[in-house]
């Protein structure tokens, strides 16, 4: 796909078919997530690939509770015929689904304080570098819709961060910046709903 058509066709691709992603296709998608940018170069990425079932099923459990414990009116009060009603019911899809999804991406950063941070205010664990991993994230999601894969950003790790790390051994130094659960597309990935470039863009001086 062309680079452009391909950014204007990426989202988020919740509704999944079970078939298995191939591993050779996986790397490729790692692959141009590691070639993002980052501050001084530190490539502070780490990934944890899910896709045994049981490991699936401890992810996919705990992602559906906290989706519904946060969001459970909201998640049954929607209007079908609206982007945002859609929005709302894919997301309930996908909370039902996620241990069903062929892959479960963890992307995680290194933590490290963000310099503008004085050394006297660094109390308890530092973030992760969001700034240096949003660009892999990024790529990996560009890189999997080029490939006719669907894949979707979420953050409802937040909720249980700690019980991954102990499940699956993951040192404290890196955190959790994004899960993404990828596979083939359940439907096609419909249009974009963004605002115009013209009530974002300011030339000169804010207007
Ligand atoms: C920082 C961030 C966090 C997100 N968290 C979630 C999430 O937890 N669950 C989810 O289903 N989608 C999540 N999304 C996806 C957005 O809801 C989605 O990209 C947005 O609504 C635009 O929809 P579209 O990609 O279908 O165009 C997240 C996106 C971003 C950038």
């Amino acid at each position: 796909m062309d680079v452009f058509d391909t950014i204007h066709s990426m989202r988020a691709m919740r509704r999944l078919k079970p078939d298995p992603v191939p591993k050779a296709l996986l790397e490729k998608i790692l692959s141009a997530g590691i070639q993002a940018p980052s501050g001084q170069n530190t490539q502070p990425w780490a990934f944890l690939v899910l896709t045994e079932t049981a490991n699936k099923k401890f992810f996919g459990d705990r992602y559906n509770y906290w989706l519904r414990e946060r969001f459970g009116d909201l998640l049954l009060k929607n209007d079908s015929s609206s982007p945002y009603g859609r929005t709302i019911n894919a997301a309930r899809h996908l909370g039902d689904h996620m241990h069903e999804a062929p892959v479960i991406l963890m992307v995680f950063g290194k933590r490290d304080w963000p310099f503008n941070v004085k050394e006297n205010d660094r109390k308890g664990n530092a973030p992760p570098s969001y700034g240096s991993i949003y660009p892999c994230v990024q790529n990996i999601l560009i890189a999997a819709r080029a490939l006719g894969l669907g894949a979707s950003l979420t953050t409802m790790h937040q909720m249980f961060e700690d019980e991954i790390h102990d499940q699956f051994n993951v040192p404290r130094t890196h955190g959790i910046v994004a899960t993404i659960p990828i596979g083939y597309p359940e439907g096609n990935f419909g249009p974009l709903t963004r605002e115009p470039l013209n009530k974002k863009v300011h030339y000169e001086k804010w207007t």
